[in-house]
């Protein structure tokens, strides 16, 4: 195990899949989404599925990880099922076609940084110009990949833990710091009341439903093995239950404090008039500049700088663990050196990013080919839905594996090293009952469900 790497503690490992979890996907993605899936019904429904459809997911792919001590590929050779790993190799290129995108907004969130340190607040305005700047985005798109390189070069213990060491707690104070700074302003109540109150009516409607399990497994990095390759590090001595419980608790608790910091700040600026707020990806891009403008000179660089650098490391946390997944099944499968692989592998995604990259406004062919049901789409907001119902599928394959190819005995034997008392206690009662029957029923039919109503 040692010549792979490992966490060397459980805290480390908690952090780094908290941090693989806690990213764009909590403070860009999630604020949005909520706005877009009508507000509190969404908040409740996502709750919901974090808890039921997706913890029972995120215990199955740690156990599968540590059993084997491999990537999603050689893991399910490992178990003797070597065509259950179409399961790792649509993850590993879920994997990549999500980084390949990702990567291109952390870059706009750490270009939006350095455009808030000098005072830059009419770039919210400009968005669409900012995006199509080719050589700038381009530019930080590049950085940022180098950052992501660099640290996962370093290894799981000396960089991706490390990084999650120091960021990890950085961040909760950051985003403490900027809820408390945002319910003093002006009408906050109303942003929180948008955020909390639910449209009980909206509990219902399909797009609040679909929404709501694809942003939580996003969120999670759950279906694609990104917890498959960190438990892989993880210690036979811990606990996979209690550290999940504590990944779950920690990625829904910072997505559900980021909408108490967004929303008040929304509220600020829309003048409490909640039923204007935009949704879509540009909530935080075009209405948070506005609003730290409105603070005033140094205060509101402060307040937009701190924002986006908090920004930029939950997104750094999360690229470091995309980038470990193909690159654990380089160095496992074809025994490359680690450095190479990183240098090879975040080579080729960048490639794929490109058009992602030139898809904002650059390109006029990748910013409006793509036809969906909803109308013309850019690059990659196709490549983040393609991934998104990957990612339910796969999340309904390693259930339904566990559960009747692998078999829940095994599954159990993994899980009670580290947690004696598993195989008596009601925990494994439940957790058998939930990948047995309710998440492969319920993903399978959410999965038709979300397909049909985004693509057809
Ligand atoms: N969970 C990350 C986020 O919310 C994104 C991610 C998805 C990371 C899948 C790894 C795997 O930003």
């Amino acid at each position: 195990m040692s010549a792979r790497g490992n966490f060397s503690s459980r805290i480390g490992f908690i952090l780094a899949a908290a941090g693989s979890a806690v990213g764009l996907g909590n403070i860009w993605k999630f604020p949005f989404e909520v706005a877009d899936g009508g507000g509190a019904a969404f908040v409740l429904i996502y709750l919901i599925f974090a808890f039921i459809l997706c913890f029972p997911v995120m215990v199955t792919e740690v156990a599968i990880g540590r059993k084997t001590e491999k990537n999603p590929i050689g893991a399910f050779n490992a178990l003797g099922f070597r065509r259950w790993n179409i399961i790792g190799k649509f993850g590993i290129l879920c994997g990549v076609l999500i980084l390949s995108f990702y990567n291109v907004v952390a870059g706009w969130a750490f270009g939006y940084f350095l455009e808030m340190i000098v005072g830059n607040f009419g770039i919210g305005d400009t968005f669409g110009t900012f995006t199509s700047d080719i050589v700038k985005v381009g530019g930080y798109a590049v950085v940022f990949m180098l950052t992501t390189a660099y640290i996962v070069s370093k290894g799981v213990s000396g960089g991706i833990e490390k990084l999650a060491k120091i960021l990890m707690p950085t961040l909760i104070i950051m985003i403490l710091s900027l809820v408390a700074y945002s319910f003093t302003l002006p009408n906050a109540i109303e942003g929180v009341k948008y955020y909390l109150v639910p449209d009980l009516s909206k509990l219902t409607n399909v797009n609040t439903i679909g929404g709501a399990l694809r942003q939580a497994f996003f969120s999670l990095s759950l279906g694609m093995g990104a917890l498959i390759t960190y438990g892989s590090y993880l210690s036979k001595k811990e606990n996979i239950v209690s550290s999940s419980v504590m990944i779950t608790l920690f990625d829904v608790g910072i997505a559900f404090i980021a909408g108490l910091m967004m929303f008040p700040l929304v509220a600020y600026n829309l003048g409490g008039e909640m039923s204007n707020v935009q949704g879509g990806a540009g909530l935080i891009f075009v209405t948070l500049p506005g609003v730290f403008e409105t603070l005033g000179g140094t205060l509101g660089v402060i307040v937009g700088g701190f924002f986006f650098l908090l920004l930029s490391f939950a997104a750094l946390t999360s690229t470091v663990s995309l980038l470990e997944v193909p690159v654990s099944f380089v160095v496992d499968e074809y025994k490359m050196k680690r450095t190479k692989a990183v240098i090879i592998m975040s080579a080729i995604i960048f490639i794929i990013g490109l058009p992602s990259l030139v898809g904002n406004g650059y390109s006029e062919f990748f910013t409006n080919a793509f036809k969906l049901p909803g109308g013309s789409t850019d690059f990659m907001t196709l490549v983040g839905y393609i991934t998104d119902v990957l990612l339910m599928f796969g999340g309904f394959l390693i259930v339904t594996f566990a559960a009747y190819v692998w078999k829940k005995e095994n599954l159990a034997e993994e899980i009670s090293q580290g947690y004696p008392g598993f195989n008596d206690s009601i925990i494994k009662k439940l957790l058998n009952f939930c990948i047995s029957y309710l998440c492969p029923v319920l993903l399978a039919l959410l999965f038709v469900m979300v397909v049909l109503n985004n693509f057809f």
